[in-house]
């Protein structure tokens, strides 16, 4: 099987995107097929197109992808011809604790990813996709949706009545914010946009903040919640929003450390990490059965992801820009 792909050249960067050609084997014993027809945006996929971690020899992007099962190898129970299915982020990492460091071995920065039409891969690294879903709504599961539901549920043990902060209105926070809503938790959401705030409470959030108005919204998150400060934050800013967590999480709470949108590195406030006896997770993505759990949770539930823009396949370069932007809300999808 051979179709469109697209492959970033060593380095990365904008001006090494091509659009080719991939090919894809038959599947051998414990393999399928897969047409694949979306994939989503990501930050981390933003990282290795750009070049800020550009691959070190010639990749296929794009850690999300989802499309229809189209020949099963020898011994493959799980899947049949048609099904509708969604890459998993860690193809070697199926279930329990954590196991995997790094990248190496991550669709679309270790190995090559999903921004082509045919691939043919181990079962496992698939799983199936919420009945119903279009293949654009279903890549959105492999990276935003996962880790917003292993912070949440697996790490965070979120309980009916918990509150929850998340910051900003990207893929990761705007699935944490549907997802804690789910479980019946209550959401403090920030945003630079006031219409996008406007968004996020239309989507549950009973309480936001401006955080380029109220830089110090640790503070207003705890007089938003009574003097207590919330259960669990999403904390997908970085060294620039860190201390403002530790400040609007409660006593023994949880911090979901998951982005680095504002830098890579900085001071850890100690002190208050010990006072108030926060629990710190660092979080990468999720294992395959964590992925199972969510998609029978979104299945239950009826909760569909927000996508922002569709993009084809070769306007991958436009798609990143947009993101760059800040203007989307949600998700960005690449359709094919
Ligand atoms: N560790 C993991 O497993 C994992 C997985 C996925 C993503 N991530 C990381 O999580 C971060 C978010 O990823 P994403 O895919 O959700 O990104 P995204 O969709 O591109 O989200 C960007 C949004 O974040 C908000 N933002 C930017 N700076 C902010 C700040 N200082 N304070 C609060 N919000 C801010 C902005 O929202 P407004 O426009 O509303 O202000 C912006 O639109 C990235 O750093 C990414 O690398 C980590």
């Amino acid at each position: 099987m051979q179709g469109k792909a697209i492959h970033v050249q060593a380095g990365g960067g904008y001006e090494r995107v091509l659009v080719g050609q991939s090919q894809a084997a038959a599947p051998r014993a414990g393999e399928i097929s897969v047409r694949l027809h979306a994939s989503s945006l990501n930050y981390h996929d933003f990282a290795v197109v750009s070049g800020m971690w550009g691959p070190s020899e010639p990749r296929i992007p794009m850690a999300d992808g989802a499309g229809e099962v189209i020949a099963v190898g020898e011994g493959v129970e799980e899947f049949a011809v048609g099904d509708a299915v969604v890459s998993t982020f860690f193809p070697t990492w199926l279930a329990g604790e954590p196991q995997v460091e790094g990248f190496a071995t991550v669709p679309g920065d270790g190995v090559d990813g999903y921004a082509r039409e045919f691939v043919t891969a181990a079962a496992s690294a698939f799983t199936r996709a919420p009945r119903g879903w279009s293949h654009a709504e279903a890549a959105t599961l492999t990276t935003a949706g996962l880790t917003a539901w292993r912070a949440l549920m697996a790490d965070g043990g979120l309980k009916p009545g918990d509150s929850v902060l998340v910051q900003g209105s990207g893929g990761v926070s705007v699935f944490a914010l549907q997802f804690a809503r789910l479980a019946g938790a209550t959401v403090i959401a920030t945003s630079s946009c006031d219409a996008k705030l406007e968004r996020l409470r239309a989507l549950g959030a009973g309480a936001t903040i401006n955080y380029r108005r109220t830089p110090e919204w640790g503070a207003r998150v705890h007089e938003l919640t009574g003097g207590r400060g919330v259960d669990h934050v999403i904390e997908v800013g970085g060294p620039g929003t860190l201390a403002q967590s530790m400040e609007a999480v409660r006593v023994g709470g949880h911090i979901s450390l998951i982005g680095i949108l504002t830098g890579l590195g900085g001071e850890l406030p100690i002190i208050p990490a010990l006072l108030k006896q926060i629990r710190l997770q660092g979080v990468l993505v999720g294992s395959r059965a964590q992925q199972q759990d969510m998609i029978r949770a979104i299945e239950a539930s009826g909760l569909r992801p927000q996508i922002d823009r569709r993009f084809a396949l070769e306007e991958i370069v436009a798609a990143f820009r947009y993101q760059e932007s800040n203007r989307h809300f949600g998700k960005i999808c690449l359709e094919f």
